[in-house]
């Protein structure tokens, strides 16, 4: 079952967490001058057209990108973030994970991608080949979390690892936890970033799946540092009543960094963000 189509989703709060966490992350990796490389096991197809019918549904990016683009901000991350998304916003459209990692590559870095989805793939394919330097970004049509754990350690074993699955299937979550466990024993200094989503009762067998999820990585015996955007109630009908991210291994200073950026997207969003909220493990 291969229904999720990230482009109705594009640009939204869970989008600006995500992403503001990835390039935390590769900004901290570009801070030494050795190489790294960066893994994205469910990758989509790069970039999205907000114009798009898909995506003008729901206007999910209204939530999010919409309002970031013409601010004003003094967090150094989600300046870079605006940013990079400005190239892509004068067309209209939205940049994804690989997309935006592709931009921030040196020379000498590596990005591996890996997306299931047959037409998703070739979009992806054919985005980097338009935007990027495509030598240095690798498109594997493979399923992720298998691919990840094929190909990890990287040779200069420096790099980070997204892991953003649509989640339409329960079992999904504990395959993230195994993937992570597995990845863990053959590349002990891994980052990784897990994004979830926050259900409500509404999901019925999905509520709590990612709660379970994240208990399960911090088992692991790993350092994590955990950050929820809570966007709305969660005893309201809307399903997803926000996302949070679950960094393995965080880098020094992301939680300072992160938590400048959205403190100040709290206070532009639209709807107005309810509150963040921070776990920190070891
Ligand atoms: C949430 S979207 C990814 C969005 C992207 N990471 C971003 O931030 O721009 C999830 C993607 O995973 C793909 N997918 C679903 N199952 C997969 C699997 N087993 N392996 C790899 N990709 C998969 C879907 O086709 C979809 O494009």
């Amino acid at each position: 079952m291969l229904s999720y189509k990230h482009i109705f989703h594009a640009g939204n709060h869970a989008d600006v967490i995500k992403h503001l966490c990835w390039l935390g992350v590769i900004s901290y990796l570009k801070n030494k001058d050795k190489p790294f490389t960066l893994f994205d096991t469910h990758a989509g197809a790069g970039l999205y057209p907000l114009d798009s019918e898909q995506a003008q549904m729901n206007s999910e990016f209204k939530t999010g990108i919409s309002t970031v683009i013409h601010a004003t901000f003094a967090s150094d991350l989600l300046t870079q973030y605006q940013s990079l998304c400005a190239s892509y916003w004068d067309d209209y459209s939205y940049p994804g994970s690989p997309l935006l990692a592709a931009n921030l590559l040196r020379l000498k870095d590596k990005l591996q991608v890996m997306e299931l989805h047959p037409n998703e793939v070739t979009n992806l394919k054919n985005t980097l080949k338009q935007f990027t330097d495509s030598k240095k970004a690798h498109v594997h049509h493979r399923d992720g979390l298998e691919g990840l754990v094929a190909m990890v350690p990287p040779p200069s074993k420096r790099g980070a690892v997204l892991i953003d699955p649509p989640y339409e299937r329960k079992e999904e979550y504990q395959a993230v936890v195994k993937s992570v466990s597995t990845t863990l024993r053959k590349w002990r200094n891994a980052q990784i970033i897990i994004w979830y989503p926050l259900l409500s009762d509404r999901a019925k067998g999905k509520t709590g799946l990612s709660e379970r999820l994240v208990d399960d990585i911090v088992k692991l015996k790993c350092e994590t540092l955990t950050v929820e955007l809570i966007v709305d109630q969660k005893s309201s009908d809307t399903g997803m009543y926000g996302s949070g991210v679950c960094i393995v291994n965080p880098s020094w200073g992301i939680d300072k960094s992160l938590s400048e950026a959205l403190d100040e997207f709290c206070q532009i969003a639209t709807p107005a963000v309810n509150r963040i909220q921070w776990y920190n493990r070891q």
